[in-house]
């Protein structure tokens, strides 16, 4: 009895020493990017894409709509969780935190943005050279809570996670005919939009970051704001931006092979959610899901953000049904399985 005892007090000292060593090597997490990440740093800026009203949230602890865009938690959410730190991410301008939460966790990333400037201004947010001057003034109230070097150990050993890049293709490209695609052709607007993301990543080295994790396209022409207005293909997923991805992802995944060799020290990862979405696009079933082709939120076809809460009575009951929660999000349950999957197969390294 007594030796069992003693055996359970060893066992539960190992664990809390496992505990502690996952927390010490990934300390925290530094988020930029798009909707797919963001917590709701648009409520605090003047734009009309945000998701801070109902239904948005209505899965969330208290039902809150917090500004992500989905029913519940986002993917960095779930990503901190199983690194053992907080199951929420906040976002950097919401007042509610300060430096002593964002020391853990911290997202600058905006819904509606992009690589390309001009993606940032269609609905007038955050573009992401202003993320990184955000990422700057950061930096200084973690050292003047860290001090100096604590706060300079704590950046090199966060994981810095990039997301975005769909907006470039949907909200700018493809919306707008007479500006970026009268420029470029699609190959060179995406080689333009690799080049920002490679200074981004290097701009990112440069502020002292060592572990970054760049995120690929997902699915695109499967979101079913797309299919529903790929009136001649039958609300099929449209090949074309799909390919678009395909083709940025393995430039993508290309410039950070490359990075990695070129910046001593790094820590570069590519995590691909294209393949796990389209799995369980093609194979809801599989997951648990009745359809992937319509969202809950409203109709389901075209709406996101104010929309969502204007045709609210055609809201489905329950978003574990769908694989996505409106016209261009998935829901916390798909957000969960992607999550789940890009730390096993990628980021699992920094564990
Ligand atoms: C952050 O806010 C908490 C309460 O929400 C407070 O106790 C703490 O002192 C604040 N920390 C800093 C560094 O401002
Ligand atoms: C985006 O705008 C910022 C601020 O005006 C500028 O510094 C940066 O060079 C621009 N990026 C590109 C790729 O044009
Ligand atoms: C990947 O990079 C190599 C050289 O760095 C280049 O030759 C190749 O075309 C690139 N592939 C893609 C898909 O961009």
């Amino acid at each position: 009895m007594a030796q069992t005892c003693v055996s359970l007090v060893i066992l539960i000292q190992v664990f809390l020493l496992f505990i502690t060593k996952i927390q010490a090597k990934v300390p925290a997490i530094i988020v930029f990017g798009d909707s797919s990440v963001d917590a709701g740093n648009n409520n605090y800026i003047p734009t009309i894409a945000r998701s801070n009203f109902q239904p948005y949230g209505r899965d969330f602890a208290g039902g809150k709509p917090t500004g992500r865009f989905s029913n519940g938690r986002i993917a960095p959410d779930f990503i901190s969780q199983s690194f053992g730190l907080k199951p929420l991410i906040p976002a950097y301008l919401d007042p509610a935190y300060n430096i002593s939460d964002f020391a853990i966790g911290v997202t600058f990333a905006s819904a509606g943005t992009g690589y390309d400037n001009a993606t940032s201004s269609v609905l007038s947010v955050i573009p992401l050279w202003r993320e990184v001057e955000y990422y700057k003034e950061y930096q200084k109230k973690l050292r003047a809570y860290l001090g100096y070097q604590g706060a300079n150990q704590r950046i090199a050993q966060a994981l810095h996670m990039i997301s975005l890049g769909t907006n470039d293709f949907l909200e700018n490209y493809y919306a707008f005919p007479s500006r970026r695609r009268s420029q470029f052709t699609i190959s060179e607007y995406q080689n333009f939009l690799i080049d920002i993301a490679k200074n981004f990543i290097i701009q990112l080295y440069g502020l002292g970051a060592r572990k970054i994790s760049v995120g690929g396209l997902p699915p695109m022409g499967c979101m079913p704001l797309e299919r529903n207005t790929n009136l001649m293909g039958g609300s099929n997923c449209v090949d074309r931006y799909n390919s678009v991805a395909m083709e940025f992802n393995s430039k993508l995944h290309n410039v950070s092979l490359s990075l990695s060799k070129q910046l001593p020290g790094v820590n570069l990862v590519f995590s691909n959610p294209y393949f796990i979405l389209m799995h369980i696009i093609k194979r809801p079933d599989y997951y648990g899901f009745d359809s992937a082709a319509v969202a809950c939120c409203a109709t389901g076809m075209y709406e996101m953000g104010y929309a969502c809460a204007q045709n609210g009575m055609f809201t489905c009951t329950d978003a574990n049904k769908y694989v996505f929660w409106d016209a261009f999000h998935p829901t916390e349950k798909t957000n969960h399985i992607v999550a789940n999957y890009v730390v096993r197969t990628v980021l699992s390294k920094f564990l």
